[in-house]
């Protein structure tokens, strides 16, 4: 199948080298705004069909697969183009910035007959596989909370703020591990570009069971962190995607309630066993979701997630930028 990519800025072409690789798709047309973006893609790949203007990869029938790595507030347009053409498209996260869109795009993907997928990376590696499969065993008991940090000096975006840029990622890991939603979303932030776009944010989700959940997201920190603590009450798992290898460590920690033989005072019973390094796959995340992408589009194969967990990633953060707006009031999903 001939691929035709759509944005070649910093994610493109890690998104390029990954479909050039995938036995069946043939990235042949690449269309970006930049003169010097297409200038870099011409060197790497000469015989490529280059473009400044979109429409040649939507008008051209020998493409059947766009993929979609522009800034966020162009997906749902372009997209939607793209299934209007007929082509399957690949689209990055955020797949749209309102909830009706996604639900749109879905809708329309199957009244043509195409397939639309959206990159949620994480959901693709080893470790968050491995995690998935560690919290369906009974032993881990019931989560408590889920602490994350994904901070580093990162790329300023202009169209959406840190929210829609790194909290995409937690809430796509959080919503594919647990199937509760949160009832709640609260989010500060502070936007230090004088453009009111949030370079720094915190967000609280509540969930009804007690599960509570807090997210750090940061494009102004002088290192990369990537680290998320999920607690329950008899195991623990810390997540750390900027380890080489050894990214999960889970401890078989504990606690729970006791009272004295009189009942008269309640006690904390705490259990520290073991702390396991499981190992799992470090292929590549970006290479195993072209690879389900091909699965899907060639063999009609099913999608590691359905759509409501795009809608219902979307409903969050468009809470979540409400209740920023409202300096950090809870915002009812
Ligand atoms: N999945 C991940 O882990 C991951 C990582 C980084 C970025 N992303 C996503 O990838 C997307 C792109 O991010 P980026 O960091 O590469 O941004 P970027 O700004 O570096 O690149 C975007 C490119 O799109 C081009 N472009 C913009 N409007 C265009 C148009 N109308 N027609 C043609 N080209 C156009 C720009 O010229 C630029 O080269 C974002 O949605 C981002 O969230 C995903």
């Amino acid at each position: 199948m001939n691929v035709g990519v759509l944005g070649y800025g910093y994610w493109g072409p890690n998104l390029v080298r990954n479909f050039m690789q995938q036995d069946g798709f043939t990235v042949v047309a690449l269309a970006d705004l930049r003169e010097d973006r297409l200038k870099v893609a011409g060197k790497a790949f000469p015989s490529m069909q280059l473009s400044r203007d979109a429409n040649e990869l939507f008008n051209n029938p020998e493409i059947s697969v766009i993929v979609i790595a522009t800034p966020a507030s162009t997906h749902y347009t372009f997209a939607k183009k793209a299934i209007e053409h007929g082509k399957h498209v690949l689209v990055e996260k955020p797949l749209a910035t309102k909830s009706n869109e996604v639900a749109e795009l879905f809708e329309l993907a199957e009244k043509h007959g195409v397939k639309i997928m959206v990159d949620y990376t994480f959901l693709y590696t080893g470790s968050v596989q491995k995690i998935k499969k560690t919290l369906q065993n009974a032993d881990f008991g019931q989560i408590h909370y889920i602490d994350s940090t994904r901070i580093n000096l990162g790329v300023f975006q202009y169209d959406t703020n840190v929210i829609w840029d790194l909290a995409t990622h937690d809430l796509s890991i959080i919503y594919y591990l647990i199937d509760e939603r949160p009832y709640q979303v609260q989010a500060i932030g502070a936007a230090h570009m004088g453009n009111g776009v949030e370079n720094i944010a915190y967000l609280t989700l509540r969930y009804r069971s007690g599960l509570i959940v807090h997210l750090n997201c940061s494009w102004a920190s002088p290192v990369k962190i990537r680290k998320m603590i999920i607690g329950g009450n008899k195991k623990m798992i810390i997540y750390d995607d900027i380890e080489p290898t050894d990214k999960l460590k889970i401890y078989d920690y504990g606690y729970s309630m006791i009272t004295d033989e009189y009942r008269h005072n309640v006690l904390v019973d705490y259990r520290l066993g073991d702390v396991s390094i499981p190992k799992f796959s470090l292929q590549e995340a970006l290479s195993v979701m072209v690879e389900d992408f091909y699965n899907i589009v060639a063999n009609n194969g099913k999608p590691l997630y359905t759509p409501q967990l795009s809608i219902d990633i979307t409903n969050t953060l468009i809470a979540a930028d409400q209740s920023l707006k409202q300096d950090g009031q809870m915002v009812n999903l």
